[in-house]
């Protein structure tokens, strides 16, 4: 039950990464298709290690990722916008120095359509940012800079958007309308998700299909609904 239905938009197969000759991720083999991806995992389980090899910020060691199609195993990082992968990382999604509205307008570089009929849904999915267009980003709260992150890649038009944790220590409110914009950019813009999670409980609500990640190891594949409380826990290692 955990193949995708139709042709996948991301493959990857025996994928390992890590940092300074440390392997993380062990042959972290999966597929993505239009859908929710949800990746679960405990601290240091290598959820961050996997979003940033895919968006090509961290090379692979081994393994091949593919792409819409592509072979993109190798390709620069900066290809990976141009070729519709949108990239939140956990930390530092935003230009501090530049305002609001600019750090929007850097992500409508890419792509063709109008970049005000852009902005104009950016501030549509996020209304909070329209009244905050000329605030220096550097001063916004957590939750506001986590919308305008999100908002600066929806501006590279993406056909996949990766989330790594963007609930992480925000408050409950901002928890709750984030993972409902979630399935606002799937179900009405029809973007496919990877989405990192810790928050297990409100992650497995959005997703379609969730991959738990065990000390960089694919535990577990499969559709959301199928994954019960002790495989949860196995993964977690608790
Ligand atoms: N820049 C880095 N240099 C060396 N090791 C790192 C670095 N970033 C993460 N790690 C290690 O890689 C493992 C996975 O981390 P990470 O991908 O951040 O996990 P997660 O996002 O699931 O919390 C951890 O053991 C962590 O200590
Ligand atoms: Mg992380």
């Amino acid at each position: 039950m955990s193949e995708t239905n139709g042709t996948p938009m991301l493959e990857a197969s025996g994928l390992r990464s890590g940092y300074h000759g440390v392997n993380v991720l062990k042959d972290i083999s999966f597929e993505v298709g239009n859908e929710v991806f949800t990746v679960l995992g405990a601290n240091g389980a290598g959820k961050t290690t996997l979003l940033a090899t895919l968006a090509r910020l961290i090379p692979s060691t081994a393994g091949s990722i593919s792409f819409l199609g592509d072979d993109v195993t190798r390709i620069p990082a900066f290809e990976t916008a141009a070729r519709g992968m949108g990239y939140v990382p956990q930390e530092r999604g935003v230009f501090p120095d530049l305002t609001v509205m600019e750090n929007l307008t850097v992500g409508g570089m890419i792509g063709e359509r109008s970049r005000e009929e852009r902005i104009e849904e950016v501030v549509e999915l996020f209304p909070d940012l329209g009244n905050l267009g000329n605030q220096v980003a550097g001063t916004l709260s957590g939750g506001e800079s986590r919308m305008v992150a999100c908002g600066r890649a929806l501006m590279q038009d993406p056909a996949l958007l990766l989330l790594d944790e963007p609930t992480a220590g925000l408050s409950p409110l901002y928890v709750d309308m984030f993972f409902e914009k979630i399935t606002e950019i799937h179900q009405d813009k029809g973007v496919g998700i990877i989405l990192a999670e810790q928050n297990a409980t409100k992650a497995l609500e959005v997703a379609d299909r969730v991959m738990v990640l065990s000390l960089g190891e694919a535990f577990a594949v499969m559709d959301a609904a199928n994954l019960t409380t002790d495989q949860l826990k196995e993964g977690y290692r608790i």
